[in-house]
């Protein structure tokens, strides 16, 4: 039995108590970062036209890793190790209906009316380019369709605070007054994150406020923000396959992240085409 909150609020071990210093990065190591989210863009948007009802999770994976060697970059998920979990075993993360995140792609086919949350991650020129968008599979119902709006949305409501002044929970604060507002739930478990040089950096951004640390946003920040929104209760539970995170009730959960950089001009998104 896992326990939730140690193994997966907590991926990299419990903080301390005062948590690592962020690491900022220049105007260069940013334009780095941004040629690294340019390539998940591209796989994003391609992984976007084929999911169509037909095609299996183990097809995205593969377009995906082929155009991660292409651009000459490297798959920052595969072989990726959190807590004392095996490694994961893919370049995407492929999350199906009730799965909130991290599902492994392999046979399982999508089917019209399904939603399906792909995550990529790319090593390029030594940085991390970390993004997500949730697909519907042909026509979905009305109720999904209200799902992904409100998650994107959160995400660019998120994006809004992340400028100088601002301190690091504004952003939690508007992703989860968002979700609430529409009636849906942020996931606790699992939290948005710095980026840079490796996947996960300081500071741990939860879409929801009252914990944690509460930095105050500086110039040269960059950070992977990624609601994971429930229909309906935010509670979650981790597969026997150990990655796989799903819906405690199997209601949808969908799931959206950008990686960012803050200037002086306000949120620069990293991770658009
Ligand atoms: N976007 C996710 C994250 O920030 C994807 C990680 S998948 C993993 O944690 F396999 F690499 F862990
Ligand atoms: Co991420």
């Amino acid at each position: 039995m896992i326990n939730v909150v140690d193994d997966i609020l907590f991926p990299e071990g419990r903080p301390k108590l005062k948590e690592d210093p962020i690491i900022l990065k220049t105007t260069r190591e940013i334009e780095t970062l941004r040629e690294a989210n340019r390539i998940v863009a591209n796989i994003l948007q391609k992984l976007g036209e084929v999911v169509t009802p037909g095609i299996t999770t183990g097809e995205l994976d593969k377009i995906a890793c082929a155009m991660i060697r292409n651009a000459g970059a490297k798959p920052a998920f595969k072989g990726y190790r959190m807590s004392n979990r095996r490694p994961y075993p893919a370049c995407i993360c492929s999350s199906v209906n009730e799965q909130v995140v991290h599902g492994i792609p392999g046979s399982r086919v999508l089917r019209e009316g399904d939603i399906v949350g792909v995550d990529v991650g790319v090593v390029f020129k030594g940085f991390v380019g970390d993004a997500a968008r949730t697909y519907p599979v042909g026509s979905i119902s009305e109720e999904a369709k209200r799902l992904l709006t409100a998650t994107e949305e959160s995400l660019y409501k998120g994006i809004e605070q992340a400028r100088i002044g601002n301190r690091l929970q504004q952003i939690s604060a508007a992703v989860q007054k968002h979700v609430e507002s529409h009636g849906f739930a942020v996931v606790r478990d699992f939290v948005g994150h710095g980026v840079g040089r490796k996947m996960h950096e300081p500071p741990q951004i939860p879409n929801y406020t009252g914990v944690g640390g509460n930095p105050r946003l500086e110039v040269g920040m960059t950070l992977a923000l990624e609601p994971m929104v429930n229909q309906g209760s935010w509670r979650v539970k981790l597969l026997d396959d150990e990655w796989t995170a799903v819906t405690a009730d199997g209601k949808l959960s969908a799931h959206f992240e950008h990686s960012i950089a803050i200037t002086e001009d306000g949120p620069y998104i990293l991770s658009m085409l």
